[in-house]
């Protein structure tokens, strides 16, 4: 099975500038890239880790055995407020979110993930759900399935492509990966299958997105992260397509603007209200060197907020 190489290590270790006696939690720990770098900063603090997927906890069982500092959770991480409340945490020092799929995920065909194999259309990231790729495409109209592929991945062909899904299931089920794939090829016009890039990747990624609710749990957990971080605490967030990245991005910015910026004055926050501030003002993107040896990092992009004052 492949490993995952964890994105913009450096920047998101020193971005979250881990102090030794700090709780830090990895809200997607996969396969513990990142955790295992923050775990080293620590000396008496804390580090809880997340996964909803049971191939990632399970791969970091012998791991957080060796590491008394560490716990993990198999959960989606929206719920991780339970968790805290049941510790008796109140609030924590950084947080990590790494959003999207493994390199493992993808490339475990049975798991669905990946146009580049055969396997079923399941794309579950946690297992114990009931809903799938093939379900959403058995059961979603064409006006859902349309908007998915438009609003998650911005397919251009996004209608012709769910009215040939629903056609197709007139007669028989989509059930693996590759035959959606030949429906996706047989629907684009010759032009568009000669340009760069998978003629699925839009359509796999927005069924993924759908399959797993991503930016619906986004939203939601990016408040509940916020209103957790202790002062000088800081949230660290790795999107990889833009639909992730402007929810952070707008998210951050809400929190973060100030009189005399530039939005109009009905979103102005008093200044006092200001509780948290940007690290950087711009987003930290892979260096030539990490895109090369790390293709999936090419379309990282980290953003980092830090608390500045309380909650009143
Ligand atoms: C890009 S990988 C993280 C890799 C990790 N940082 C590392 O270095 O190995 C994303 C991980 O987050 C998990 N994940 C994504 N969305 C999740 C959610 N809503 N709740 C819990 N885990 C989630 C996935 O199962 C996957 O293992």
């Amino acid at each position: 099975m492949s490993e995952h190489q964890p994105v913009l290590l450096t920047e998101v270790v020193n971005g979250l500038q881990i102090r030794p006696n700090g709780i830090y939690l990895d809200l997607t720990i996969g396969r513990g890239g990142h955790a295992s770098q923050i775990y080293q900063n620590l000396k008496t603090g804390r580090l809880l880790g997340f996964d909803q997927d049971a191939t990632a906890i399970s791969s970091l069982q012998s791991w957080v055995k060796q590491r008394p500092l560490a716990s993990l959770y198999h959960m989606n991480f929206q719920y991780f407020p339970e968790i805290l409340k049941q510790l008796g945490v109140e609030k924590v020092d950084g947080i990590l979110l790494d959003l999207g799929v493994s390199s493992p995920q993808f490339d475990v065909p049975e798991r669905g993930f990946s146009y580049r194999f055969d396997g079923p259309l399941d794309m579950r990231m946690d297992q114990r759900q009931s809903t799938t790729a093939a379900h959403i495409l058995a059961t979603s109209d064409l006006k859902t399935l349309t908007q998915y592929f438009r609003e998650y991945a911005d397919e251009t062909f996004a209608y012709p492509i769910a009215k040939a899904i629903v056609n197709q299931r007139k007669t028989q089920l989509l059930k693996t990966t590759l035959e959606l794939v030949n429906l996706i090829k047989k629907v684009k016009p010759a032009k568009a299958l000669a340009k760069k890039g998978h003629p699925a990747k839009q359509v796999f990624q927005a069924l993924r997105m759908a399959v797993n609710q991503e930016l619906e749990v986004l939203k939601k957990v990016l408040e509940s992260a916020t209103s957790y971080l202790a002062v000088n605490g800081r949230l660290a967030v790795i999107s990889f397509h833009s639909g992730e990245d402007r929810i952070v991005k707008q998210y951050f910015q809400s929190l973060t603007v100030s009189q005399g910026q530039r939005h109009g004055p009905e979103r102005y926050l008093p200044v006092a209200a200001i509780a948290f501030k940007k690290v950087k003002p711009y987003p930290m993107l892979p260096t030539q060197k990490e895109m090369q040896e790390n293709h999936r990092s090419e379309s990282a992009v980290l953003r980092i907020i830090e608390r500045i004052i309380d909650e009143k």
